[in-house]
This record gives C-alpha cells, sequence and structure tokens, in this order.
C-alpha cells in the first residue's frame, strides 16, 4: 500500500517530484476560520531555500507557493488546502549521466529494486526537494497551534562533529547555520568550507523544541505522541536517528538519574523530553534528529551501473554540503503536523 499521506485528523498527503513540472500538498482537516494566505506559507518555504549558508546548494529554487483551495477571503473553509509549488530551477540535464548509475548513499539502488523504473532527474521522489511540500503543510499546521499557544522551533546543536554546547537564546538568528553557539557556529562554517573543497559532505544533529503544548496530546497505544514525532521525523530524507528528551543518555543512567521528580510546582527536571506514556506532560517536548551526510559527493566512490557494471562515480550537480540548517523548517514543519493532528484528535475526545 502507497504511503504518501500522514496524519489521522490533520492529514497531509504530498505529491511531485523533484524534476517534474511541480510538487505540492494537499492538507485535509484543517479546521475553518483560521486566518490564512500564501505570504503565511511562503516565510515557511523561504526558510527552506538554499540560502547563504556555507552548506548550501548553489540551485537557485524560487519555491513560489499557489494556494489552489481550500481558502476563501483569507480564511481557511474546513475543506482540503491545495498548496501548489513549481519546479522553476531543475536543471535535468546536470543528471543524465547518472540514468544508469547508483548514486552511493541515496535511495536510486533501493528504489529500482522496489519500483523497477526511477526517475534518476535529482532523486525524483526521493529528494530533498520533495520536503518543500511538507514545509508548505507546515506552515497550515503552524496556524492551528498558534491560538492554542503551542510553538516550535529547531537549531542546530551539531554538525560535522562541532556540537554547540554554550547555548545561548537569540543566537542562532545571528548566523546562517542557526547555531545558538557562536563560536561552534563559526567552527561550523570553517568544517563546512572545508567539506566542499574535499568534494564532501557533512552530517549533523537539529534540536527540536515545543514550547507552550498541553497536557494531555498522544493516544495510546500505537500513536503515542513520540511514536508520532519519531515518525514524522524519521520519514525525512538523511534523518537516521530520533533522540526524544536524554534519549540514549538515559539507557546509562539509573532509575534515580533518569526520573523527572514531581512537586507541589512541577516537575523538577525534563529528562523524559515532556512526554511520558505517550502524552504530552505540559513541559517543553524536545527532540534531536541525527542527520546523515548529504550522499551525493563530488568525490570518486565506487558503484555500479544498472546492469551490475562497476562505475568509479564523482556527483555533478548542485548539491547542498550538509542538510543543515535546510532540513529545520522541515524538521519543525513535519513537528507541527504531528502536534494539530494530536490536538485536534484531543480536542475529539473533548475532556
Ligand atoms: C532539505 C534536504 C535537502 C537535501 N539535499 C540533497 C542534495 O542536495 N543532494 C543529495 O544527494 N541529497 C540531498 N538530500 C538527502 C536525500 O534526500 C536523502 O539522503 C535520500 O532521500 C536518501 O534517504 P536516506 O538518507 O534517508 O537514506 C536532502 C535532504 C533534505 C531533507
Amino acid at each position: 500500500m502507497a504511503a504518501n499521506t500522514f496524519g489521522v485528523a490533520f492529514r497531509v498527503t504530498t505529491w511531485g517530484e523533484s524534476h517534474g513540472p511541480a510538487l505540492g500538498a494537499v492538507v485535509d482537516g484543517c479546521p475553518p476560520g483560521l486566518a490564512l494566505d500564501e505570504h503565511d506559507v511562503q516565510e515557511w518555504l523561504n526558510r527552506r531555500r538554499p540560502g547563504r549558508a556555507p552548506s548550501a546548494s548553489p540551485r537557485r529554487e524560487d519555491d513560489q507557493v499557489e494556494i489552489l483551495s481550500g481558502v476563501f477571503e483569507g480564511k481557511t473553509t474546513g475543506t482540503p488546502i491545495a498548496l501548489l509549488i513549481r519546479n522553476r530551477d531543475a536543471a535535468s540535464h546536470d543528471y543524465e549521466d547518472l540514468r544508469d548509475v547508483f548514486r552511493p548513499g541515496h535511495g536510486d539502488f533501493a528504489y529500482m529494486q522496489k519500483y523497477g523504473i526511477r526517475d534518476h532527474r535529482g532523486g525524483g521522489r526521493a529528494s530533498g526537494r520533495e520536503t518543500a511540500a511538507r514545509v508548505a503543510a507546515g506552515a497550515v499546521a503552524a496556524k492551528v497551534l498558534a491560538p492554542a499557544g503551542i510553538r516550535v522551533f529547531a537549531f542546530t546543536r551539531e554538525l560535522g562533529g562541532i556540537a554547540a554546547t554554550d547555548i545561548r537564546p537569540g543566537e542562532m538568528d545571528r548566523n546562517d547555520l542557526r547555531c545558538p553557539d557562536p563560536k561552534a557556529a563559526e567552527q561550523m562554517a570553517s568544517r563546512l568550507e572545508e567539506a566542499r573543497e574535499g568534494g564532501d559532505s557533512l552530517g549533523g544533529v537539529v534540536e527540536i523544541i515545543v514550547q507552550g503544548c498541553p497536557p494531555g496530546l498522544g493516544e495510546p497505544v500505537f500513536d503515542k505522541l513520540d511514536a508520532d514525532l519519531a515518525k514524522a521525523l524519521m520519514s525525512i530524507g538523511t534523518v537516521k536517528g530520533v533522540e526524544i528528551g536524554a534519549g540514549f543518555e538515559a539507557a546509562r543512567m539509573k532509575g534515580s538519574q533518569s526520573n523527572d521528580t514531581l512537586g507541589p510546582d512541577g516537575f523538577g527536571s525534563n529528562r523524559a523530553g515532556g512526554i511520558l506514556a505517550g502524552i504530552s506532560t505540559g513541559q517543553d517536548i524536545v527532540l534531536r534528529a541525527a542527520c546523515k551526510p548529504i550522499p551525493s559527493i563530488g568525490r570518486e566512490q565506487q558503484t555500479v551501473d544498472v546492469f551490475g557494471k562497476p562505475v568509479v562515480l564523482a556527483v555533478r550537480g548542485r548539491h547542498d554540503v550538509c542538510v543543515i540548517p535546510r532540513i529545520l523548517p522541515v524538521c519543525e514543519a513535519m513537528v507541527s503536523i504531528v502536534l494539530a493532528d494530536h490536538l485536534l484528535r484531543q480536542r475529539a475526545v473533548g475532556r
């Protein structure tokens, strides 16, 4: 069964490929009466564009969104919202020599095994460009969350093995990598330059914080909030791991260290990351997504073509050196979509 739709009450379907005429999303289940126009969505898309960050692809993605349905006189109508983004800067000829070759680390080999046919231009549906549709849908989800006082933001926690440790709120708005530790941001930028010059790429860790989430969101036992958040983040290309709260570190703690004690004023700490038994507790939700290095690299690598013949490949074309910071709004969008879904589902519970 195909799976291009995500969510239960707030449902997002994405469609389209990297080098087709357009891609987009259909959002179904958005409540009526919310103020929404193209500028609201455009703001989100602009943050996903290849910008000035040293990790960015030289591809100039215009990413102008058109809202085709579901909005009347600036307000959502409760009917499906169709969001369209035309692909205007797709240099498909760059990919001609990849027609029969599998790029190491990319979806080429796996797509061929599954479908027996693939769009080699940019990776088709496995392209990072598919995430533009998610970001557009995330902008709509944020409109559902805002009246409930829920705010989602992401920042760069780690890049190329350099971790942000001296966290200064507000600092992430001052550098292109959206890293709240200014010294670490400088080191990350020079590591990216080194990688670019060496024809290589880097990975990193995104941290996502949800503020103002009410207690009670999440549907035991299979649609627990943490389960849905992990799925939402893992469904983004390059994401290889998700942590919630103390995450993998919790496995190395004792119960006395890992438990968040409770007192009359609430919790004494937040190692659970704002979720217990799959249900939000009212504390901040803290998530981290580990992103692998971008697969398309200029360095020569061993691979095979569709006939099994060995090929030495150096990928040309316009690629990001690191998925950070472009993936930050994608993570924010996926987390916002999950929360909008669970907020509406909790309203249906009626408590
Ligand atoms: C925002 C974004 C941008 C991306 N840009 C590129 C790129 O320029 N070149 C590339 O090879 N992969 C890029 N990727 C990664 C591929 O989409 C991803 O590695 C591929 O789909 C394989 O999936 P996997 O990494 O989850 O195994 C990007 C991903 C995202 C989310």
